[in-house]
């Protein structure tokens, strides 16, 4: 079979150009000889049109065959340098091989977590190192944004990532938002790396008030708006704040948020809007809404993500009446 022969300082060029015109044998891998790459070829007609001005020799070559490399994935999240699993994976997996698996595909994680459960009012996980350095403080990116995490001790869900992104992007300009389970702060960041609006980030948790703040300082350069963090328990906010001043409220706590009902229709302005995330199987969404928030007028409805089999986390936009 043929190979190219190029320079190393050429490899990554001519290894790019060749994989868009389809000329990459990708079943044979690629070689060092002293300072030079040899690139094995699908067939080598069109080289020297292509790779124009590659110092380039074309040879014969014997590339060793890349071995095929089948791995069952399970269901995971990559958290900065952290891999998480759920515990239930381990019912089809032996717990090696999930190790190997998650360490061929991220060479250059340095822990992989198991998680038992979430627990508690703080949505804490439960974790067990099954493999590296069992530090569960890692830096995660969503959308440039850089957010310091701790596994342990504050509730963080990279999937949130996109409806992050999605809220800030229906904020407008100077609104006042109130974010009354902030955890570390994915919702209020987003919206005031976007917009010059105020924000109360708020989590009774305060260790996720603390990382939302080092979140803040982190971000500092992107952010336009103005965040205001708390620590309270949400349902106190009528007590310490002005009635009807708020034009959007985001209640992202979704095994509870329907205890807060009075708490949202007390903090929005008329015509506010309130941004209800709550847990239910698609057959139980409608009269979840019914039986606590009939009084609402219903914007729209979205499933956000996966909770269990059958079951997902929706998110409600909802105006008050
Ligand atoms: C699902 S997590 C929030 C996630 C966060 N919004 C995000 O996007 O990453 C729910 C949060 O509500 C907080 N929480 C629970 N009860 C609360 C209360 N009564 N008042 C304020 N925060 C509360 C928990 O500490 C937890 O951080």
């Amino acid at each position: 079979m043929k190979c190219i022969e190029v320079p190393k300082t050429y490899a990554e060029k001519t290894i790019r150009l060749l994989r868009r015109h389809g000329l990459l044998d990708t079943e044979h891998l690629i070689t060092r000889r002293d300072d030079h790459v040899v690139i094995p070829l699908r067939n080598d007609e069109q080289v020297p049109d292509i790779l124009v001005n590659i110092p380039l020799k074309i040879i014969s070559c014997n590339p060793p065959i890349r071995r095929k490399i089948r791995l069952r994935v399970p269901s995971h999240d990559v958290i900065g340098d952290v891999v998480i699993v759920r515990e239930n994976v381990l019912e089809t997996m032996d717990r090696n091989e999930l190790i190997h698996v998650l360490r061929t595909l991220y060479p250059k994680i340095r822990t992989i977590y198991l998680k038992r459960e979430t627990t508690g009012e703080f949505r804490t996980a439960v974790l067990e190192a099954i493999w590296g350095i069992d530090n569960p403080v890692t830096m995660h990116k969503e959308y440039g944004l850089r957010f310091k995490v701790d596994l342990r001790r504050a509730y963080y869900n990279p999937r949130l990532a996109e409806e992050h992104r999605r809220i800030a992007e229906e904020v407008g300009d100077d609104e006042k938002i109130f974010d009354l389970f902030a955890g570390i702060g994915g919702f209020s960041i987003h919206i005031a790396s976007l917009h010059r609006s105020i924000i109360y980030m708020n989590d009774l948790n305060p260790y996720a008030v603390r990382l939302g703040i080092e979140n803040i300082i982190i971000n500092r350069k992107r952010i336009r708006g103005l965040i205001i963090p708390l620590c309270m328990d949400s349902s106190l906010t009528p007590k310490y704040f002005k009635q009807g001043v708020f034009d959007r409220v985001i209640a992202n706590n979704p095994h509870y948020s329907h205890l807060f009902e009075h708490v949202y229709r007390y903090l929005l302005k008329d015509n506010g809007i309130l941004h209800l995330y709550f847990v239910s199987s698609i057959e139980e969404r409608d009269s979840f809404i019914e039986k606590y928030f009939s009084d609402w007028r219903i914007l729209q409805l979205r499933k956000v993500i996966d909770y269990a089999p059958y079951v997902f986390i929706w998110r409600a936009d909802l105006v008050k009446t």
